[in-house]
């Protein structure tokens, strides 16, 4: 009932608002068109609110399972051009379609060949926070994610985004520090040509690959899509370092605005969804916390160990489940920590 006449209500705002587009184009990261109300604005949109397996989440770094089966991630050199563009709700990087070498990213987690689509850049008006995925509650500046559909089983994003094991979501946590990629400029100096909803700037001959964080450590899980709808059609894999932007290009970054030059409402910074419940699922990494002998980590589960022991029932259950285990939060999220003390796993 309540939500019922909530809807209506909504019903009534848009149409005094201007509803010259289509429902794509008026949602929001707050008020009565945030993302508490996704799943009532739109019916195709009802994941966002039913959903049991949305993104993003909270990751406890004690929860994480080691899955030696996880291999590394191939992400083609190739470089790309597309356009950047102000979209309202957040900035996008979307790939030129006739691209005559489309970026494939494949292994890691991901059972099909995805074909690289777009870059959504969520940020903070403020470095507290900005991501959407959080580390044991902690929240980044920014969280760059670039998506990928599978063009194995589907013709186009569009087609995918809504269908099983459609997408991969590829997520770089972003922190406010001295940039080690010059690369990622060709984005960056774009920033405040962008300003205004609906701007878009063309990029050229961006080396995607060379923007991912130098590692091959990763958590994955099964999720969806942190705008609407909401599908639950997603693998997300978050690389175990950050990226850095420098605290200008922060600073170009939250000049952009939610609307038009001639109204342009809110800043379209603090644009990420909150995290949703897990809901059981789990959460997977190719870091062997124990094998590296990370000091602190010596109750992290480890598959290895439970396979090996699962004829001793005693030991096996005393493995099984890990509840007081508490990694050292920097060793999921600071450079520093993660090049000194674990190797690369190759
Ligand atoms: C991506 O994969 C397809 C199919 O295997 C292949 O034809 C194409 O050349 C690959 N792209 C690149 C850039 O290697
Ligand atoms: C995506 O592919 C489907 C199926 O081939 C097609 O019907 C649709 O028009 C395509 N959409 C876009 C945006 O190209
Ligand atoms: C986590 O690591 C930091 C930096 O190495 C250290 O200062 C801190 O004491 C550690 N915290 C715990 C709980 O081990």
């Amino acid at each position: 009932m309540h939500q019922c006449s909530l809807f209506i209500l909504i019903l009534l705002c848009v149409s005094v608002r201007d509803i010259s587009g289509s429902w794509e184009e008026w949602w929001t990261y707050d008020g009565i068109s945030g993302p508490g109300f996704w799943g009532l604005i739109n019916p195709q949109w009802s994941m966002c609110n039913k959903g049991r397996r949305q993104s993003p989440v909270n990751i406890e770094p004690d929860k994480l399972l080691f899955d030696p089966w996880l291999r590394d991630i191939q992400f083609d050199k190739h470089k790309v051009s597309g356009v950047l563009q102000n979209t309202g709700q957040s900035l996008v990087f979307r790939v030129e379609k006739d691209s005559k070498h489309q970026v494939n990213i494949s292994g890691g987690p991901l059972s099909y060949r995805y074909q690289f689509e777009e870059i959504y850049f969520h940020y903070g008006m403020e470095d507290n926070r900005g991501s959407e995925h959080q580390i044991d509650h902690h929240t980044f500046p920014g969280e760059i994610q670039l998506y990928g559909f599978n063009k194995e089983l589907y013709h186009n994003m569009s087609e995918a985004q809504h269908k099983s094991q459609g997408i991969v979501g590829i997520s770089l946590m972003v922190q406010v520090g001295e940039p080690t990629n010059t690369d990622f400029r060709l984005i960056t100096s774009a920033f405040n040509k962008v300003t205004y909803r609906g701007s878009s700037f063309p990029i050229k001959h961006l080396p995607l690959s060379s923007l991912l964080p130098n590692t091959q450590q990763y958590l994955t899980y099964e999720g969806s899509t942190t705008h609407p709808g909401c599908w639950e059609t997603a693998v997300w894999i978050i690389f175990n370092k950050p990226i850095y932007i420098s605290k200008q290009e922060m600073y170009a970054l939250r000049q952009l605005m939610q609307g038009s030059q001639l109204t342009p409402k809110a800043p379209l910074g603090n644009n990420a969804r909150p995290v949703q419940p897990l809901h059981h699922r789990t959460v997977r990494t190719n870091i062997n916390f124990n094998k590296q002998g990370l000091q602190g980590s010596n109750n992290c589960p480890d598959m290895y160990r439970n396979m090996h022991y699962t004829a001793n029932l005693a030991v096996a259950l005393a493995d099984d489940i890990i509840t007081d285990s508490s990694l050292n939060i920097t060793t999921v999220t600071t450079d520093k920590e993660v090049t000194t003390s674990l190797p690369e796993i190759n």
